[in-house]
C-alpha cells in the first residue's frame, strides 16, 4: 500500500481525477467503483470540470457505488442516490441505466446485496474504486467487526457512525442500517484509490498504514491489496 501527501485538498483532488482520468480515457467502458461523503467531492467537481472541457466522457461508463442507507426514501435528501446525482451523474453524460446503486429500501436486503455483486461481476469487475475512510477505519459502511466481510450485505451502523453522519439529517433521523459492499467485493476491485483529509481521520490512517491487518479497523485490510494508494492531506497524515 503506497501513499502520497498534499499541501492542500485542492491538489489532492487534482492528483485523484488524473487517476480517474487515466482510466476512462485508455479504458472507455471503463467500470468505475464511487464513494459518497465528503472526502470525494472536490474529486467529482474535478470530474465535472474536465468533462465540460470536453477532455473525458462518462458516455460508456458504468458505475456501482459502494453503499446505500436503508429505510430513507431514494429521493431524500440525505441518500446516496441523491448525493451521487447531485455532486456528478446530473452534471456528466453518464446514462442512468449504467449508474448502479443498491436500494436501501429492497425488501429482502441479502438478496439485493447479492444481486449487486453478481451485477459487478458480470460488468467485468471493478477498474478503480474511489474509498473515504470513517473515524473509526470503516470503508463503505464496514464497521470493526471481529471478522471481515466477504460480499456485500446489510449492516447495523456503529454509534460513532451515527454520530458522525447525524450532521446531515435534520429532518428524517439518521437510519440505523445500510446496505455495504463487503470488504471481499472492495478488494476485488482491479485498484483502490482512498481519499483521507482532516485530523480526525489521522487515527485510522495511522493504524492503515502503520498498524497491523485486523477487521478492528477496517481500512487496515488495503495493506493485502495489490494496487492500493491512499490519498492524504497532511492532517490526515500528521500521525505518519
Ligand atoms: C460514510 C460513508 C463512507 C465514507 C465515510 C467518510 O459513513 N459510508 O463511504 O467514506 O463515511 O465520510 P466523509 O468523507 O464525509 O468523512
Amino acid at each position: 500500500m503506497e501513499y502520497r501527501v498534499f499541501s492542500s485538498a485542492d491538489k489532492l483532488a487534482v492528483c485523484c481525477a488524473d487517476i480517474f482520468t487515466g482510466i476512462l480515457k485508455s479504458k472507455k467502458n471503463c467500470v468505475l467503483g464511487l464513494a459518497t461523503g465528503a472526502s470525494p467531492v472536490k474529486t467529482y467537481q474535478e470530474l465535472i470540470r474536465r468533462y465540460e472541457a470536453g477532455r473525458i466522457s462518462f458516455a460508456d461508463v458504468t458505475t456501482f457505488n459502494l453503499d446505500e442507507y436503508c429505510d430513507l426514501p431514494r429521493n431524500d435528501k440525505n441518500s446516496y442516490y441523491t448525493f451521487m446525482h447531485k455532486n456528478l451523474f446530473n452534471h456528466v453524460d453518464i446514462k442512468e441505466e449504467n449508474a448502479h446503486l443498491m436500494d436501501g429500501n429492497a425488501a429482502d436486503a441479502e438478496k439485493e446485496a447479492a444481486a449487486f455483486d453478481a451485477m459487478i461481476e458480470q460488468a467485468g469487475g471493478i477498474d478503480i474504486q474511489l474509498l473515504g475512510v470513517g473515524r473509526n477505519g470503516h470503508i463503505g459502511f464496514n464497521e470493526p467487526a471481529d471478522a471481515f466481510s466477504d460480499g456485500s450485505f446489510k449492516v447495523k451502523l456503529n454509534e460513532s457512525t451515527i454520530e458522525a453522519n447525524s450532521i446531515y439529517f435534520d429532518e428524517n433521523p439518521m437510519p440505523r442500517y445500510a446496505l455495504t459492499m463487503g470488504i471481499g467485493t472492495i478488494m476485488k476491485a482491479k485498484k483502490i484509490v482512498l481519499i483521507a483529509t482532516g485530523e480526525k481521520k489521522a487515527q485510522a490512517i495511522r493504524e492503515a498504514v502503520k498498524g497491523k491487518v485486523t477487521p478492528r479497523c477496517p481500512v487496515s485490510v488495503l495493506q493485502d491489496h495489490p494496487d492500493a494508494l491512499l490519498l492524504l492531506d497532511e492532517a490526515a497524515a500528521s500521525l505518519l
